[in-house]
């Protein structure tokens, strides 16, 4: 099978970027090749990280845009000019318009640092803790307008432990991040996760294979 020609879509650190270049460099019949990446702020590690992969990468910054629709119409172009099929938004500080969230339906994966529908937006690890909640996790999934909202491919679950701050939580969390995603992405790439209106299905059923637990602990 011919991997899927796969952009990432970076702002900062990019260490979920590497985790999925990593599980392709790792793997010969990884289902997505990874073309290019690309960082809406300029000077960001992510960007020195991927080309110590090897991997082209680009700057787009937003603020030379009058609004976010041309600048999302920009990156579109760019990404299309290399022939990308699908993109992994990783760690992308942008709020996305609706024409790209359109524009690339089903073919946009993001990750999200909570279980969702819990904790959509920022300080998920604070909220977590505030809430009380004894699992925490992450959520791969497929794009649409609402904000941390659609199609979830898979999930991984962490316990909250007595003493946790925001920061240890954070950072279990983000060890079943660096897991997750390139699970999440060999399921979606490889066709054997499938999407029936608004619902992704894994090998035709609904849960196991998308959901890990306490991955690596
Ligand atoms: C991760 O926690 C990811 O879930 C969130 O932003 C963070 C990015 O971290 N969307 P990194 O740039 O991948 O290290």
């Amino acid at each position: 099978m011919t991997p899927v020609r796969t952009a990432i879509l970076v702002s900062g650190r990019g260490s979920n970027m590497v985790s999925l270049l990593e599980a392709a460099r790792d793997d010969s019949a990884f289902p997505a090749a990874f073309s290019l990446v690309v960082s809406n702020r300029p000077g960001v590690l992510a960007l020195e990280r991927a080309a110590a992969f090897g991997v082209p990468t680009d700057v787009i910054d937003h603020k030379a845009f009058a609004d976010r629709e041309s600048f999302d119409r920009a990156l579109s172009a760019r990404l299309e000019a290399a022939g990308i099929e699908l993109i992994c938004l990783a760690g992308f500080m942008r709020l996305l318009t609706p024409w790209l969230v359109e524009h690339w339906r089903d073919r946009m994966l993001n990750i999200h640092p909570a279980i969702l529908p819990a904790f959509k937006g920022l300080h998920t690890h604070e909220r977590a803790l505030e809430a009380g909640v004894k699992l925490h996790g992450c959520t791969v999934h497929l794009v649409r307008s609402e904000m941390d909202a659609g199609p979830i491919i898979a999930q991984a679950a962490v316990p909250v432990l007595s003493g946790d701050t925001p920061d240890s939580l954070g950072a279990r969390v983000l060890g079943a991040e660096h897991r997750l995603y390139p699970h999440a992405l060999r399921l979606w790439a490889s066709g054997r996760a499938t999407l029936e209106g608004e619902r992704v299905f894994v090998d035709g059923e609904a849960g196991a294979a998308a959901a890990l637990i306490a991955p690596g602990l």
